[in-house]
């Protein structure tokens, strides 16, 4: 079976920072389609990675699509600095968000994609209203925070029921899966309707190169 539609994104969270534009480097030669950014504040996940600094630089070294996932509380007042400093898919939390509607709007209005996602334990019904305003929606498959964790199973029900949602209100919205995707689960991920992937640890490891990581991941699909 082959994907031809399938977009897979690494998450620079799992590469080594101290050689960042390499390892962006690296990803882009391997044939990545895109770059997820994962910027966490410590309050709305335990954790706390990068900023727009770094989102500056990263868009500095890569004609790469760059997607930027904000695990953030209050994401609303950092819609416009985030777009400037080089999002061109900007993810916000449904649980983060107390006006949706008008967040989603605004990523719009400052000229990225909006799109919204959703943690393992927040059911869809919760987009419902939403799902004509954006052009991707993210299914988390772990809870955020921390790279490297397993993929929660129930994931795969929700994306198949995103589908059959989607399908009516906005059936050329993408889905996106991040948290645990590797070469055993893709090929099922996939199946359940998922065409946009992160994939942090399973490209950035210490077992292989991103370019053998990346085709493994390619030569999952193929199967
Ligand atoms: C988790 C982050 C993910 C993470 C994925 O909170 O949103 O993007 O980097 O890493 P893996 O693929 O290792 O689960
Ligand atoms: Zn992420």
């Amino acid at each position: 079976m082959t994907h031809g539609t399938i977009r897979i994104g690494p998450s620079i969270l799992a590469a080594d920072f101290t050689r960042l534009g390499e390892q962006i480097a690296e990803a882009e030669a391997a044939g990545a389609d895109y770059l997820h950014v994962d910027v966490m504040d410590g309050r709305f996940v335990p954790n706390i990675s990068i900023g727009l600094p770094v989102l500056e630089a990263v868009r500095s070294v890569t004609s790469l699509p760059i997607d930027v996932h904000l695990m953030i509380v209050e994401p609303q007042r950092w819609v416009e600095p985030f777009v400037r400093a080089g999002a061109d898919v900007l993810t916000v939390h449904v649980e983060a968000c107390t006006h949706l509607d008008r967040t989603l709007h605004a990523i719009a209005e400052a000229g990225a994609e909006a799109s919204v996602t959703l943690n393992p334990g927040t059911p869809l019904v919760t987009l419902e209203e939403i799902l004509p305003l954006v052009r991707q929606v993210l299914v988390m498959s772990v809870n955020p925070g921390y790279g490297g964790q397993s993929l929660i199973p129930t994931s795969f029900r929700k994306i198949q029921r995103l589908r059959a949602m989607l399908h009516d209100q906005n059936p050329s919205c993408r889905i996106q899966i991040d948290g645990g995707v590797n070469a055993s689960n893709l090929a099922s991920v996939v199946a359940a309707g998922a065409d946009t992937i992160v994939a942090g640890t399973a490209i950035y490891n210490r077992d292989r190169s991103v370019a053998e990581a990346m085709a493994l991941l390619r030569g999952a699909l193929d199967q």
